[in-house]
């Protein structure tokens, strides 16, 4: 088995990050061979500073090596090091529908939210997503549950690649975690938890001190009744509940079992203390690593180099299935 997975360098991450994608980076290292990418040059589709960026690229690493990605057992690198992937986005544009893209929510979102420029690059967002994973032929793509449709695409232009140039990709699979896929905001539960359109006492940070943390789910946004349990009048005690048993690792029944008749002042201090606990060994592991910037380099640089190898020969054989470039010799 084959995994892949991208991760935006921008802000900071959140709880739902953690619980709905990185946590499966680091158990995909034990399932199969794992490959993960910080993706730069999907950052540079929204407005950007370019030293900025380069940090954003270094905290994000400095976190997912925290968290407990180890270079010895994946490959993990940095998108802008490699050309094979906006060529192979290129490529894959002329097996790709416009109304494909026209219909892709987070196109239509992130659209809404710019200010100056919607750039070209935001509606073949999806496309250079599709190329990141195609590249390497991977069979399975650990995502949170906003990413599905994005995952959909690749299965589609693999499919439609494959009929009208032959076997050459791999139509993947999605993999999303059985609780927490889509983590809410504390403050307004109908949304996701999320970088750009969050509200910022709604949003757990990976790194916040634990006051904080505690402090921002005792906040959290409720409802009028006090049962511990899980419903659609009840956006935000579900959220809770599916947030507690994703950190606990254990079923949202068990954790509706548990706080039965505890009312909702004791249920959200002990979520807020069981996402402290989970959240410590990254806090804690973070400042040594983001501190010493030129490993982290070293590490982006050598897998990227792996990553090239991989990615380097699906390349040549798709411009060869296509017609495209020099001929290979013996092709
Ligand atoms: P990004 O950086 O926005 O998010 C990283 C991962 O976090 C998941 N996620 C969530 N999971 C649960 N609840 C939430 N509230 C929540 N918010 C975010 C996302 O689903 C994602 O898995 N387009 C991708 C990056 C990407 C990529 C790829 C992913 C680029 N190339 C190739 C997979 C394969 C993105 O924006 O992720």
């Amino acid at each position: 088995m084959r995994i892949f997975s991208g991760i935006q360098p921008t802000g900071r991450k959140h709880l739902g990050n953690y619980i709905g994608a990185i946590r499966q980076y680091v158990a995909g290292q034990d399932r199969g061979e794992a490959i993960y990418c910080i993706v730069d040059l999907h950052a540079i589709t929204v407005a950007y500073e370019p030293a900025a960026l380069r940090r954003s690229v270094y905290d994000t690493a400095a976190i997912l090596l925290a968290a407990g990605l180890d270079p010895s057992r994946c490959i993990f690198f940095r998108q802008g090091d490699l050309t094979e992937h906006p060529e192979l986005c290129w490529l894959l544009s002329s097996v790709t529908a416009y109304g494909e893209l026209t219909r892709m929510t987070q196109f239509k979102e992130k659209s809404g939210q710019q200010r100056e420029l919607v750039s070209a690059g935001l509606f073949f967002y999806p496309v250079l997503q599709v190329a990141d994973v195609l590249a390497y032929r991977a069979t399975e793509v650990p995502v949170g549950e906003d990413q599905r449709q994005h995952v959909e695409l690749m299965r589609d232009v693999a499919e439609r690649f494959n009929a009208r140039f032959g076997d050459v990709l791999v139509a993947p699979e999605v993999r999303t975690p059985a609780v927490g896929a889509r983590i809410m905001d504390l403050q307004f539960p109908d949304r996701k938890m999320s970088t750009t359109g969050g509200s910022p006492q709604g949003t757990v940070h990976v790194l916040d001190e634990p006051e904080v943390v505690i402090k921002k789910f005792r906040s959290a946004v409720t409802d009028s009744g006090s049962d511990v349990r899980r419903g659609p009048d009840k956006p935000g005690i579900s959220n809770l509940i599916e947030i507690l048993a994703a950190v606990r690792e254990i079923s949202p029944e068990e954790v509706e079992r548990e706080f039965d008749g505890s009312g909702y002042g004791a249920f959200k201090q002990a979520v807020g203390d069981a996402v402290v606990d989970c959240l410590a060994p990254v806090r804690e592991r973070y400042d040594p690593i983001r501190a010493d910037e030129r490993t982290i380099e070293g590490t982006l640089v050598e897998g990227a180099e792996k990553a090239r190898a991989i990615a380097s020969p699906t390349l040549a054989e798709v411009r060869e299935a296509m017609g495209v470039g020099p001929v290979r010799p013996g092709g």
